[in-house]
């Protein structure tokens, strides 16, 4: 069997890697067990085993995200092979963008002829890796499929509804993700896996906290305070004038009224955006506020861990706090991760300056005890399993 990885973003490296290592360990030994072969699975004990499947693969990098800090750093921190093929696309409306992807990707496919092409979540690499694949008749399989906010305004939604749609194999991460599915009328090759972000969470958290034990992590910013931390990128808010003021006014109000040092590993889209609206200066001249550049994946991990409490308008960030017990709030009018506002993980506060200072206030230090609903982090091998077996 010949798979085809595509990915493009920070999300998708980190939420990849650890199918890839799967499939990294898989086509080392050339083989993969049978369904009745568990003990295979566990020990890679391919000569003892009947019905060997060959696996290939190979990865597609759109390069959507390019900048070192959002791409490079994740390659090396998580340990994963050059990509064969890197478009370079770069930035660009949404058509250029996944008009050039879109290009890209057909050449190599065509070429390649993979059997099946594998992409995750929601974004422009996600929607032209599957319609690229989709139209040369080649099975996608989509990785955290199902997730919905029923926002249309967001690109990400668009994205997500039309993947799901045309793939072949759909890896939704809950029970909630597969209902959503089925209430669209799928209901072929749904398959409950958790998320992959577990696997990546669990894997990491471990090396991260054992090197920065033994100083052998140069981090940015001190963890053993107390603080908040914030991530924003997304474009309902980083696009949206009146709403990035609210949130820039909310997290400085914040600063007063909690007081609190708030950590800001700032999202390149969102400098650009603060900048043109006038209200990067704010931000940066406010003592308590660290703004930092992206950091890696590692030291990531580490500030979500030890934070008092996170800000977030992330999807990855909302299920990694969950993972990790850090209590957060969403900067968003909805979310498609239900579930960590069922556990008590999550509350939505909108861009709205009252809702988020009341949400701090709620959320600041509470102790997060419900489970995590994503899964054992054993997802990876769960997808690379039922691919080989269907
Ligand atoms: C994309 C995804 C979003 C995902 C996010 C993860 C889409 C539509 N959006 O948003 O769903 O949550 O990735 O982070 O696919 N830029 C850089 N360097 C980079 C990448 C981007 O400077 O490496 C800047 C450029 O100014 C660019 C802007 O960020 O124009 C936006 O980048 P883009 O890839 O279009 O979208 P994201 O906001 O990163
Ligand atoms: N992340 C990181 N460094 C940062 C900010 C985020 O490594 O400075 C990681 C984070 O741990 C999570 C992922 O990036 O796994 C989330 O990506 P992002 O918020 O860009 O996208 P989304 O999940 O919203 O699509």
């Amino acid at each position: 069997m010949k798979i085809a990885i595509i990915l493009g973003t920070r999300p998708e490296i980190i939420k990849l890697s650890s199918i890839i290592r799967e499939l990294q360990n898989f086509s080392k030994e050339n083989f993969y067990s049978c369904k009745t072969c568990e003990a295979n699975l566990k020990h890679n004990q391919s000569n003892t085993h009947k019905d060997n499947k060959n696996i290939e693969y190979f990865i597609i990098h759109t390069n959507q995200h390019y900048s070192k800090n959002m791409d490079e750093i994740f390659f090396k921190e998580l340990n994963l092979p050059t990509p064969k093929y890197n478009l370079n696309v770069g930035s660009g409306t949404h058509g250029e963008q996944t008009a050039k992807m879109i290009d890209g990707i057909e050449k190599i496919l065509i070429s390649e002829n993979p059997d099946v092409v594998i992409v995750q979540g929601d974004t422009n690499t996600v929607l032209a890796g599957a319609l690229s694949a989709s139209k040369l008749h080649i099975k996608v399989a989509h990785v955290e499929a199902g997730l919905r906010s029923y926002d249309r305004n967001m690109p990400e939604e668009t994205n997500r509804v039309l993947t799901d749609h045309i793939s072949n194999y759909l890896f939704a991460p809950t029970e909630i993700a597969k209902h959503n599915l089925l209430k669209e009328g799928i209901n072929k090759n749904v398959f409950v896996v958790g998320n992959t972000i577990v696997d990546a969470t669990i894997q990491n958290i471990e090396i991260a906290e054992n090197i920065y034990k033994y100083n052998n992590m140069s981090i940015k910013t001190n963890i053993n305070e107390d603080y908040f931390l914030l991530t924003l990128h997304r474009a309902e808010n980083t696009d949206n004038k009146e709403r990035l003021t609210n949130i820039v006014n909310a997290i400085i109000k914040a600063t007063e009224q909690y007081n609190k040092k708030i950590i800001f590993p700032m999202h390149p889209r969102t400098e650009k955006k603060l900048k043109e609206y006038n209200l990067f200066e704010n931000l940066q001249k406010n003592s308590k506020i660290e703004i930092i550049e992206p950091v890696g994946y590692l030291e990531f991990l580490l500030l979500e861990k030890n934070a008092k409490l996170i800000l977030t308008d992330s999807g990855g960030v909302q299920e990694e706090a969950c993972i990790l017990g850090a209590p957060c709030i969403t900067l968003r009018d909805n979310t498609e991760r239900p579930e960590t506002i069922y556990i008590g993980s999550n509350i939505l506060v909108n861009a709205d300056i009252n809702k988020i200072l009341d949400g701090i206030g709620v959320m600041a230090n509470k102790k997060i005890n419900g489970n995590n609903p994503f899964g054992d982090g054993n997802s990876g091998k769960a997808i690379v399993k039922i691919l080989l077996e269907n």
